[in-house]
């Protein structure tokens, strides 16, 4: 088992809710075992998140449960989990599976594109308003239906992975991304997303950085082309 599974306070603090005790251990396997494809880049930062959600845990963090909220994007999450549970990362979908009528999804943008409101939302699973409240750390899930283009934006002084566990992407289009696929987004790093045509997309998200960057993070689309 991982590092922080014998930590009595950490149970107790997931008593009620253990679904969300076996959905953080299960992204923290993704980051322990998945391929870091040779970058040392990568596998510094897969070693960053998980050292940070270890030590977390064992501090015991606090634990909200999340009002439950949907926006229309979540009429793909069934087809998306599904799709999910064919691949490596089907632990994981698995997980978000048992918890899903608790996630609380959003926009998180002031001002959305014409039609993505429809098509896009994201659900913080851990961060510095919880619902596992951590300061050092976000994690959270992206949702994409098919034939979505997600504009380009930064993340300042943020370092963000993008874990695909359903569907095909591309950013910045250099490549194509499928489930068991990792993009890692240095801080300030212009990206776009798009997704295939014909399914829904679910990634998996961490954010990395600095505690007041983590609590301050505004989200803007960007002006500029990403390259
Ligand atoms: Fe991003």
């Amino acid at each position: 088992m991982n590092e922080f599974s014998e930590n009595p306070s950490f149970q107790h603090h997931f008593r009620r809710s253990p679904d969300w005790l076996y959905l953080l251990r299960e992204f923290y396997k993704l980051y322990r075992f998945s391929s870091a494809g040779g970058s040392a880049n990568i596998r510094s930062h897969q070693k960053e998140v998980r050292h940070r959600l270890s030590r977390l845990l064992k501090l015991s963090p606090a634990f909200h449960q999340p009002l439950a909220s949907e926006k229309p994007v979540c009429a793909h999450l069934s087809r998306a989990l599904d799709l999910g549970l064919s691949h490596p990362t089907a632990p994981l979908a698995r997980a978000i599976e048992r918890i899903r009528d608790q996630l609380h999804w959003e926009f998180g943008y002031g001002k959305l594109p014409s039609g993505l409101g429809n098509r896009y939302a994201f659900s913080v699973l851990m961060g510095p308003r919880g619902p596992v409240v951590s300061e050092e750390l976000i994690l959270g899930l992206v949702l994409f239906a098919p034939g979505t283009t997600y504009p380009t934006h930064r993340h300042q002084g943020i370092a963000e992975s993008y874990f695909c566990l359903s569907g095909s992407i591309s950013e910045n289009d250099v490549g194509v991304y499928v489930p068991g696929s990792l993009i890692l987004n240095p801080p300030d790093h212009l990206h776009r997303i798009t997704t295939s045509d014909h399914e829904p997309s679910l990634l998996a998200y961490a954010w990395v950085g600095p505690p007041e960057k983590l609590a301050d993070q505004k989200m803007v689309f960007s002006r500029q082309r990403s390259k």
